[in-house]
């Protein structure tokens, strides 16, 4: 299993934490792992020319192409972020930005449609759910059929003074999540949902309503 982990912070505090007790139960010396922090990308500065043009050609690909290379080649993608003021950390959504012309309604990478997502974030005292929620959201509208959300309250602004049942609690939700992951990898496929969205970008596409590269890359996908 090919498994790749993406930070939304770079100290290692309880988001971080949390996630090195997923990967303990998920990850063997059978499986590769790597890892990324995104704090040091550029903010995207919304010249288009990864949606209208050539993803190559983003004027941050130098620092982002490596991480979405690990990502497309992935079967477990784990992002984790603290909840800071109810939202992911501005330095993720800065990663997810550029992301932007891999959504259903551009140029959804195929085989996402076989890969797991995990969604992973603390909080002190509320929002947690709602970091990962929006981190779901990402990941579905990249094409990911199935994703977990491993999310926790701390009540506490680090990892020491977390109390140990509640690291106790973490620890059991991680292991739940690794076994279902273990179970279901190679075995997921497109809901519903994404089945309507798949569908609908395509007459989209078909009608030319969307840019160029879009249409020609779904005509090159043998989508229409
Ligand atoms: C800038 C900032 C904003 C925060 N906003 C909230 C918040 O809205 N609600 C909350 O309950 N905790 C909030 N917290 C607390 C953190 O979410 C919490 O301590 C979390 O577990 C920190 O994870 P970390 O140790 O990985 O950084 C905030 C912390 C920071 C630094």
């Amino acid at each position: 299993m090919k498994v790749v982990l993406l930070h939304g912070q770079k100290h290692h505090g309880s988001t971080w934490n949390t996630s090195q007790l997923l990967l303990k139960e998920l990850v063997t010396n059978q499986d590769t792992f790597r890892e990324f922090y995104v704090n040091d990308i550029p903010y995207c500065i919304g010249c288009y020319t990864c949606i209208l043009k050539e993803e190559e050609n983003c004027p941050h690909r130098e620092i982002t192409k490596e991480i979405i290379y690990f990502i497309e080649q992935a079967d477990v993608i784990i992002v984790d972020s603290p909840n800071y003021c109810m939202g992911m950390t501005g330095q993720l959504k800065t990663f997810f930005d550029h992301m932007a012309y891999r959504w259903f309604s551009h140029r959804p990478l195929g085989n996402m449609q076989h890969k797991i997502g995990v969604a992973i974030s603390t909080t002190a005292g509320m929002g947690a759910g709602s970091v990962t929620k929006q981190i779901k959201k990402q990941l579905f509208w990249w094409g990911i059929p199935r994703i977990y959300q491993l999310n926790a309250t701390v009540a506490a602004a680090n990892w020491n003074d977390v109390k140990p049942e509640t690291k106790e609690k973490i620890a059991k939700k991680s292991k739940r999540i690794a076994n279902k992951i273990r179970r279901k990898n190679g075995h997921v496929k497109r809901g519903f949902r994404q089945r309507v969205i798949f569908k609908l970008m395509g007459k989209m596409q078909k009608a030319g309503l969307s840019t160029p590269r879009d249409v020609a890359y779904w005509k090159e996908q043998g989508w229409i």
